[in-house]
């Protein structure tokens, strides 16, 4: 009898709990549905079963559109303005011997693309549709010095676009490139590494490759054990090549490492300093001092 009524209790509790996990799991989802499109203002996915204004308005600006080619509308400049910037997350490596230096950052990519504005008048407010990278055309952002296989991050994204136009797209990568080391003044070194982005099939009067910070962005650094970075500035060159009546703009960013010298100063020059010492000491003192 006893045993039984606890039996039915726990029957009863374990009901509890699943009804329980069963409505807290839809709320979970609910949640990030609503999360994603904090944009357009409480708008749902699946509008009264019509189609959503979000995918609306996709279906409407893609629909002549060609990821293929450069963005070009008649009326307007032929040129497009490539913005490159990054954020260096974390140093992974400096491999002095092979002069190959491994980083972790986040690129940073601005432009243009003329073809893919809308008033957002028109649709419901919404200022700022994400698509995947593959939807649109991607300047062709090529580092140069790069040393592993691709450019990793740069075509796995989601796109952000905004009404006027203008796209950002942002990744995180890791860069591997030459870097040419000089340990003339070790443990009290520092090397630059540079990380130079060009375009490599569009010229400069196609594509204009700049930098709106024109530095690298260090405010999200991760410390490293034995290097400091101490900056990032970048510079824009122009480079003509044989033949090639175009300029090729490119931008550098030159990332200066400090080597942090407490290691070495603590652990190689100061005892190797007082065995010298006492070798010179143990010279200079009388046999019979003790
Ligand atoms: C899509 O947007 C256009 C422009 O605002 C509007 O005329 C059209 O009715 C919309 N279509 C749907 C199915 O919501």
């Amino acid at each position: 009898m006893f045993i039984g009524g606890v039996s039915s209790l726990c029957v009863t509790i374990y009901i509890i709990l699943c009804l329980y996990t069963v409505g807290h799991g839809k709320k979970i989802i609910s949640d990030t549905k609503d999360d994603d499109e904090s944009d357009s203002k409480s708008l749902t996915f699946f509008y009264n079963g019509t189609v959503s204004p979000l995918a609306n308005l996709s279906s409407i600006i893609f629909r002549n559109y060609d990821s293929g080619v450069r963005p070009y509308c008649t009326g307007e400049q032929e040129i497009v303005d490539l913005s490159v910037d990054l954020a260096v997350r974390q140093l992974i490596d400096l491999d002095e011997p092979n002069q190959i230096v491994t980083m972790n950052v986040w690129m940073r990519l601005a432009w243009r693309d003329c073809q893919l504005t809308w008033d957002p008048n028109e649709f419901e407010g919404i200022t700022v549709l994400r698509v995947p990278y593959s939807r649109l055309w991607i300047p062709d952002i090529a580092l140069y010095e790069r040393v592993s296989d691709e450019f990793y991050g740069l075509k796995d994204y989601p796109v952000q676009l905004h009404a006027d136009g203008s796209v950002e797209y942002n990744f995180p990568s890791t860069v591997q490139v030459v870097c040419n080391v000089d340990v003339t003044n070790f443990p009290f070194d520092t090397q630059v590494c540079p990380l130079q982005f060009s375009s490599w099939t569009y010229h400069g009067l196609h594509l204009n490759i700049t930098s709106n910070n024109m530095a690298a962005d260090l405010s999200n650094l991760k410390e490293n054990v034995e290097w400091i970075i101490r900056g990032g500035p970048a510079h824009r060159r122009v480079s003509y090549f044989n033949s090639i009546p175009y300029p090729y703009p490119d931008v550098t960013f030159n990332i200066f490492l400090e080597r942090k010298p407490r290691y070495y100063v603590t652990n190689i020059l100061v005892p190797s300093f007082l065995i010298t010492c006492i070798a010179i000491l143990g010279f200079l003192l009388p046999v019979d001092s003790g």
